[in-house]
């Protein structure tokens, strides 16, 4: 089957069937993913901490991602893959924008860009759709503005969310392909859903968006320590990764590996 299309997503919302993305920063991963039939694989800035070992997706480049949308891009062949625009790259207006995500999309070859911020952000959004490059939006939480929301809090509780619906909608008349809610109260995303044609892509933002995303290392337990509320582990790869490892040094140290079968 051919390479999922933006259009197949919104089609996929008139249908009612749901969808899910992950997040994906190198070639084994992204095999997988696109294998399993993950129709969108995002390389989220969050490669600022799932894969640089930074406190905040602040301090992550484009020269620091595009190697990483490159590797995705060249291990799929179905999934749609999202460059995610981080932080300093896009906010100077709709040139910084557009120059942003034109190297997403030839340096990266990937598929659609991103970029964070709902009102304040139509400008760029408009723009870069304007060039012939899909957006996919994402306001609620929006961790590059961890500064700004005071940390890792749930947006549009009470009054706020008519905040978070006014994003939506600017989004949405800017030309966004889809929007990530990120943890926004399970009702307002349901409310955005049912109002806006284009998917919304939940995360932590309960059960009624068009699609669901989390960050790889979370939905399959290589990250370790407590996690938000709103992630779920599908696996133990830190477990089975520390169990290999322990094994192999142990076989090592104890003279039972290599063995005649791994000896040329
Ligand atoms: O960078 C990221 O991982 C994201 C998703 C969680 C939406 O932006
Ligand atoms: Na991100």
């Amino acid at each position: 089957t051919r390479r999922v299309r933006t259009r197949d997503l919104i089609a996929a919302k008139e249908r009612g069937e749901r969808w899910s993305m992950l997040t994906s920063y190198d070639q084994y991963t992204a095999t997988i993913f696109d294998q399993a039939g993950i129709p969108v694989l995002l390389v989220g800035d969050s490669a600022a901490n799932n894969v640089f070992g930074y406190e905040t997706t602040l301090p992550v480049t484009v020269d620091e991602l595009l190697p990483l949308v490159r590797a995705v891009v060249r291990a799929t062949k179905h999934s749609l893959v999202v460059g995610d625009m981080p932080f300093g790259s896009y906010e100077e207006g709709r040139t910084q924008a557009l120059r942003t995500a034109v190297r997403f999309m030839k340096e990266g070859g990937c598929h659609a860009v991103k970029l964070e911020g709902g009102r304040r952000c139509a400008d760029q959004i408009a723009a870069i759709v304007g060039a012939g490059i899909p957006v996919m939006a994402h306001i609620g939480f929006t961790p590059q503005s961890e500064h700004t929301l005071g940390g890792y809090r749930v947006q549009g509780r009470g009054d706020s969310a008519e905040d978070v619906l006014a994003d939506a909608r600017a989004v949405a008349e800017a030309g966004a392909f889809a929007v990530v809610l990120e943890m926004v109260p399970g009702e307002v995303a349901k409310r955005i859903t049912h109002e806006l044609a284009i998917p919304t892509v939940g995360i932590g933002a309960g059960p009624d968006t068009d699609a669901q995303v989390l960050v790889w290392q979370d939905m399959a337990g290589l990250r370790t320590g407590k996690a938000p509320r709103f992630v779920k582990r599908y696996a133990d790869l830190a477990g089975a990764l520390t169990d290999a490892t322990r094994r192999f040094a142990d076989e090592v140290r104890g003279g039972d590996f290599p063995t005649a079968d791994h000896t040329f």
